[in-house]
């Protein structure tokens, strides 16, 4: 569902993501995960069409992005990392606004919108935008990329902001979501979010792709049985260990 490959994106003399590949299944909730400006919402945002890769490509669904953005765009659902909303609507304005530029059946996904903002306790739709907290709008931005129902839903550090029960609820979501074939591609820097969600980890370091797999993979090639994804996240993007492990991983392919 999500190919790269050599995908590469520099701004100015900074490669800020060199050379990523991933490919990622139907169904599969990946976690992507990395220090301080690796290169992780610069992948999202190549990935969903925001930016440009400096080069490489990207195909979602088995389209390429360059030749099929618009349909790519109605097969995904993007939450970013700072939602860009309009102050001077009410949130159930907003709500509307994107069942009309995405042309979705109204009634249909307005039923969805409010059985989500049950689950998520979203019961300030009347209100203005403007007038939201950080979390109430990431609430709000997650509520309206579930509701949408995708093949695809991409999330840069969706817990962020988040009370802990609207996490949690998140978390359940989206494995529902993906047990029904959605694709799940999110990062996170609570390890915790990652180790009990994620079917597979990506560590991106420097905006090269270092380690990749399952937790148990990862424990396998970088760790021992009982390592926390903390232990591996700090062993594996450790300024010393980073270039023999690229190295390690190179030999191993
Ligand atoms: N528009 C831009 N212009 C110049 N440099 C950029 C731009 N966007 C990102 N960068 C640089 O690219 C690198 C990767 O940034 P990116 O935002 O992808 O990191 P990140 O992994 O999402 O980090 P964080 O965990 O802090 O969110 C950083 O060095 C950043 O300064
Ligand atoms: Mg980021």
């Amino acid at each position: 569902m999500i190919e790269a490959v050599n995908l590469t994106r520099s701004f100015g003399s900074l490669i800020a993501v060199d050379q990523l590949n991933l490919n990622i299944p139907s169904g599969e909730i990946y976690g992507f995960l990395g220090p301080n400006g690796a290169g992780k919402t610069t992948t999202i945002k190549m990935l969903t069409g925001v930016i440009a890769p400096s080069s490489g490509e990207i195909k979602i669904a088995g389209l390429d992005i360059e030749r099929s953005k618009l349909e790519i765009k109605g097969l995904i659902s993007v939450v970013p990392d700072e939602p860009k909303m309009y102050d001077n609507l009410k949130g159930i304005e907003f709500v509307k606004f994107i069942i009309d530029i995405y042309r979705l059946p109204p009634k249909e996904t307005m039923s969805k919108l409010m059985n989500i903002a049950d689950a998520f306790k979203t019961d300030y739709l009347g209100k203005y935008i403007g007038d939201y907290s950080h979390g109430m709008k990431q609430k709000l931005m997650v509520a309206i990329a579930l509701m949408r129902e995708p093949a695809v839903i991409f999330l840069d550090e969706p817990t962020v902001g988040l009370d802990a029960s609207s996490a949690g609820k998140l978390k359940a979501w989206l494995r529902n979501m993906a047990d029904k074939g959605t694709t799940v591609f999110m990062t996170t820097h609570v390890l915790e979010v990652a180790e009990k969600m994620c079917d597979r980890i990506g560590i991106i370091d420097r905006g090269r792709l270092i380690a990749e797999g399952t937790l148990s993979a990862l424990r396998e090639n970088f760790g021992s049985v009982e390592s926390t994804l903390e232990e591996l996240f700090l062993d594996i993007t450790g300024d010393s260990s980073v270039e023999a492990l690229a190295k390690s991983l190179q030999e191993g392919m």
